[in-house]
């Protein structure tokens, strides 16, 4: 696929179809993904795939913790108020994902949290850490990578969803991978084939106005 096409193309995938996937085509997406630019060339990202019962062994953990902690998905805290217009950019999203979500019998905060955390019944998905030894710039290298990642896969035919807030679960993440302290869970990303009766994938978020967030200086 054209690279404009997929980039136009390409949103994020909330419900899986569960069929495993083959290596060889993981890997293709994975070789593509790390043609993302980063500083100095350093590419950063570490990336653990969990595939197939090890991603579902996963979940289970996550989502008996989510049981007991609670935390999901939103805004995220900020030093700051945030800017009415972001805020009004992700209540925008609910309020088209609701309906879709309801269709399938579930509501959105449940649908949302838990499918996150159940990545969305993804056969693999890329857990992507950072060594704590880097500077936080290197978070802009892993987002770089995120993206290229997202991109590869639909370029591969497949679909994604990066899902953050298994973050705030990395203490549970790492020690059932198997991952040192050392290293930090930036973002996830699920990878499968799109389920092709979910409603809920038809939802198509919308952009702002290149007005809204570009200044022309000239
Ligand atoms: C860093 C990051 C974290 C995200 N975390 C979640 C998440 O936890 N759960 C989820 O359903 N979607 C998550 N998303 C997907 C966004 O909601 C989605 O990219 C956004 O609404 C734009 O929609 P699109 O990807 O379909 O264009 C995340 C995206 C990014 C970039």
């Amino acid at each position: 696929m054209d690279v404009l096409q997929t980039i136009r193309c390409r949103g994020s995938v909330r419900a899986f179809a569960d069929e495993p996937l083959d290596r060889s085509l993981l890997e293709a997406v994975l070789h593509d993904a790390s043609r993302a630019p980063s500083a100095i060339n350093m590419q950063p990202w570490e990336v653990h795939m969990a595939l197939g019962e090890e991603r579902k062994r996963l979940s289970k953990r996550l989502l008996r913790s989510y049981r007991e902690r609670r935390i999901t998905c939103g805004p995220g805290a900020a030093k700051e108020v945030i800017p009415e217009r972001f805020l009004q950019r992700g209540r925008e999203s609910v309020e088209q994902m609701t309906p879709l979500v309801e269709r399938m019998g579930s509501d959105f905060r449940t649908y949302i949290n838990e499918g996150s955390l159940d990545f969305y019944g993804a056969p693999a998905v890329a857990l992507i850490f950072l060594d704590e030894l880097l500077h936080p710039d290197h978070l802009v290298d892993v987002g770089s990578f995120m993206g290229y990642l997202v991109l590869a896969a639909a370029g591969h035919g497949l679909g994604s969803c990066p899902i953050g807030l298994v973050s705030a679960y990395q203490d549970e993440v790492k020690d059932q991978l198997n991952i040192p302290e050392s290293k930090t869970l930036v973002v996830t990303v699920a990878l499968g084939r799109p389920d092709p009766n979910a409603c809920i994938n038809e939802f198509r978020s919308t952009r702002a106005e290149l007005s809204e967030f570009v200044r022309w200086i000239d």
